[in-house]
């Protein structure tokens, strides 16, 4: 079966990110646009909101696209500091993370609240990266599975779809640590989020689901990363700083 959709190889810079960063993206279209073999991945970054528009501006035309951080439940409104999805729509972004793990820790975000937030992209067109993940105490309970299945349930909202909707699977504990479940251990993850997604939205709208691994991906574990059944790309923190490195992961998809 041909997939509808290409897999997704991501990076969010988080609170990274000065106007001269802006480079990096420069540089990742440039090599993207120039070097042989076309990669069979969509490629992202997801930059800080304060760059999306020079993002936009600098990506417009090449590979690679623009996704934001993070958004508002509602469209406009007093929510001094808040960005809304139809705002990150008129940068030119495709894109919005919602619910990942440094949201739900430092802003209390719940399952329904993320909910609510990729609702509001939909909305706005945009496609939700949806983000779930065990902590480690939970890991350590042997409780991945019911955290993520409670998550996903929590977190699509009505409507959510193969077009609009991409599920990143980041165990918390191995964010920004250099440590990585086992192949084994993300194939079980991610075929469970394949079934539980089944359930929910049908088997041949399940199957082009994009499920992105994420947590710790460098270019030097990413070709297998990349290779477990059911992973349809990364969502890359650290390592999508630097054009150089994140093209290192995106080479998981040129061979
Ligand atoms: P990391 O972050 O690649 O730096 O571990 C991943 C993420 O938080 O999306």
């Amino acid at each position: 079966m041909t997939k509808a959709n290409k897999p997704l190889v991501a990076g969010n810079w988080k609170m990274n990110g000065l106007r001269s960063s802006t480079k990096e993206i420069a540089k990742l279209a440039k090599k993207l646009d120039k070097g042989k073999g076309k990669p069979k991945c969509q490629i992202m970054i997801c930059p800080p909101s304060t760059l999306l528009a020079p993002a936009v501006a600098l990506a417009k035309g090449s590979r690679v696209r623009i996704g934001a951080q993070d958004c508002h439940t509602a469209v406009n409104g007093a929510h001094t500091g808040d960005v809304s999805a139809e705002m990150i729509a008129d940068a030119g972004a495709a894109a919005v993370i919602v619910g990942h793990s440094e949201r739900r820790t430092d802003h209390n975000e719940s399952n329904t609240l993320v909910a609510q937030k990729a609702a509001a992209a939909h909305e706005a067109g945009l496609t939700a990266i949806v983000c779930i993940g065990e902590t480690e105490a939970q890991y350590k309970a042997n409780r991945t599975l019911s955290v993520v299945t409670a998550q996903l349930k929590g977190s699509l909202p009505e409507g959510a779809n193969a077009a609009n909707t991409v599920i990143a699977y980041e165990p918390v504990w191995a964010i920004g640590t250099g440590l990585t479940p086992t192949a084994d251990d993300v194939a079980r993850v991610h075929g469970h989020i394949r079934n539980r997604l089944a359930l929910a939205l049908g088997d041949d709208e399940a199957a082009n689901v994009r499920i992105l691994y994420g947590g710790s991906v460098k270019p030097d574990n990413a070709t297998e990363l990349m290779a477990v059944e059911n992973v349809d790309g990364a969502l890359v923190g650290g390592a999508s700083l630097k054009a150089t490195d994140f093209l290192g992961i995106i080479a998981a998809y040129q061979k």
